[in-house]
């Protein structure tokens, strides 16, 4: 049986929702799945040059975490993947890589776990729920964990909804973005961030954008690794200038996000531009808020 995985790329946190807010995003990466007689795996795009190409591939480790969780055992599989989400940006790429792995082995074996256990998983191996829970959902997730259990719900969007991505070339880990973060914060800091992430949603799913612009503001992780990206300053006021109603780092970075009601592709110019102008490079998409990942099965 062959069986084609699509994920999307994902922004976690928009600003205040540290953690807890994520949205995915129509950057695709694929997993074409098909039965082998031994473990091949074939990387085009995206990470085809540093990427494991054996057991170590973290496509594969979901595969085998999902075969193991309901007992059954992985049969040989060729996998071939086309990557379009930059490594180590801040777009989830190893989130897609995780839910993509979990999607295809539940498909070849032919069994639903069903959301819980998928996001259980996915969580498991990914150390945060932010990016793999709208991977999986799609749109604007919210997700908490209860005990070490993921509880992610979706909040309805307008249509048409559009976030502007420009991605410094610089690549930042997440670990070592999380490292840069304070082990405490003040409680004036929890405060004004728990406002401004119940009224960021709030203000997303009325494409209330002059409410977004007043809230999408964060200080529990961006104020410590702001310095991490090149050419931040810039890049933001260049944005805001351009009719951006807010500009927030994307995951940990490096990517930024921008919001606005129109003139995306505008904005995306300005913010390429002012990084050129401090000397940094950059990458640029104008992306829609798209449902989450799916598996098809191409006719042969
Ligand atoms: N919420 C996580 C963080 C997401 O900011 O560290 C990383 O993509």
């Amino acid at each position: 049986m062959s069986l084609v995985v699509r994920v999307p790329a994902t922004t976690a946190n928009l600003g205040p929702g540290f953690d807890v807010l994520g949205m995915a995003l129509g950057l695709w990466n694929e997993i074409h799945v098909e039965p082998a007689s031994s473990l091949q795996i074939t990387v085009y795009g995206e990470g085809e040059k540093t990427l494991p190409r054996d057991e170590r591939n973290l496509v594969y480790q979901a595969m085998r975490a999902l075969a193991a969780e309901v007992g059954k055992p992985l049969p040989p599989v060729s996998l071939t993947m086309h990557n379009r989400i930059p490594l180590q940006s801040g777009l989830g790429s190893s989130a897609a890589a995780v839910v993509g792995g979990l999607l295809a082995a539940s498909a070849l074996l032919g069994i639903s776990p069903g959301q819980e256990v998928l996001l259980r998983l996915a969580v498991k191996l990914e150390g945060h729920p932010d990016n793999v829970a709208p991977a999986l959902l799609g749109g604007l997730v919210a997700v908490a964990m209860i005990e070490k259990t993921p509880l992610a719900m979706r909040v309805p969007l307008p249509p048409e909804m559009h976030v502007v991505v420009v991605l410094p070339d610089a690549r930042v880990a997440t670990e070592e973005a999380r490292r840069a973060l304070p082990t405490h914060v003040s409680f004036s800091d929890a405060v004004f961030n728990l406002s401004r992430a119940v009224l960021t949603v709030l203000a997303l799913s009325r494409g209330d954008y002059q409410t977004l612009a007043r809230v999408m503001v964060d200080r529990l992780h961006e104020p410590y690794r702001r310095s991490y990206i090149p050419g931040y300053t810039a890049a933001v006021a260049a944005g805001q200038e351009a009719g951006a109603v807010a500009v927030v780092i994307s995951g940990s970075g490096p990517a930024l996000a921008a919001f606005a009601p129109n003139d995306h592709e505008r904005i995306a110019d300005a913010m390429v531009a002012a990084l050129a102008q401090a000397g940094v490079s950059a990458r640029r998409w104008v992306l829609p808020v798209v449902e989450g990942a799916n598996v098809t099965f191409p006719a042969r």
